[in-house]
């Protein structure tokens, strides 16, 4: 899986044969440029979801519920839920589980797919005081196993386990029956997810360990825009035939 939050990357990804895409809360701090996912809400996310579903049709479009959507009680979680699903989200995808279970059981009875997300859980980044591997010790890895599986007996049909160390998201990957999707959690999951424009190498001052950069897009784009610059700098562009 990867992220997208736009309508451009949408189109190009509905041509690729990832399995999902998902519109993630991490839009931000990638599109908007926030330190943490806390500033997004509802009506930003539904923008970010139209535009990703105009642009990949076909896809299975996973839809984050933003800081705190899920936790203002029952009637709260579910008129933000049916803001995203009218968008066209096919799936919601939540952080934690304790003290929203009631919502997770609501929306997957009301025939919602919900996706699950533990281990860093950047919605409580204040909470750790920074983005920060979780599950190290035995105590919390705990914690992180039991949530994953009352996930499932909630109803989630997968888990993203963030930032966990690997065995133990083997371990809760061999437990389950539903599928986990890793992001910095080791070979073991399932399925795998990056943000975009970290696997597309976007930003020259973010190299997580975890996610690979496979492209060079920082440079390269650097080098587009410079191409640019000094063709209109030097006079050959636009050119006679780039002209009307
Ligand atoms: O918002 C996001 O991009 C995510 C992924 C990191 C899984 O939740």
């Amino acid at each position: 899986m990867i992220t997208c939050y736009d309508y451009t990357f949408a189109r190009l990804l509905s041509k690729s044969a990832i399995d999902g895409i998902l519109v993630g809360d991490s839009a931000g701090m990638v599109m908007h440029g926030h330190s943490s996912t806390l500033s997004m809400s509802v009506e930003l996310m539904r923008l970010h979801t139209e535009a990703v579903v105009r642009g990949a049709p076909g896809k299975f479009v996973i839809v984050d519920m933003p800081f705190l959507s899920f936790r203002k009680g029952l009637p709260a979680a579910l008129d933000a839920a049916q803001i995203l699903m009218s968008a066209g989200a096919h799936a919601l995808k939540l952080e934690g589980v304790d003290g929203h279970e009631d919502v997770i059981q609501s929306l997957t009875q009301s025939g919602i797919p919900v996706m699950g997300h533990i281990g860093l859980q950047p919605q409580s980044v204040r909470a750790y005081g920074g983005f920060k591997v979780q599950g190290r010790n035995g105590d919390a890895a705990q914690v992180i196993a039991r949530q994953a599986s009352v996930l499932e007996k909630l109803g989630a049909f997968a888990v993203v386990l963030e930032c966990i160390p690997a065995a133990l998201a083997r371990d809760i990957t061999k437990a389950l029956n539903i599928p986990t999707i890793g992001i910095g959690a080791g070979a073991g999951c399932d399925g795998q997810i990056l943000v975009l424009q970290d696997l597309l190498g976007m930003n020259m001052d973010f190299h997580p360990k975890f996610a690979r950069p496979f492209f060079d897009g920082a440079r390269t784009v650097l080098d587009a825009v410079a191409h640019f610059d000094e063709a209109v700098k030097t006079g050959t562009f636009p050119s006679i035939e780039e002209s009307y």
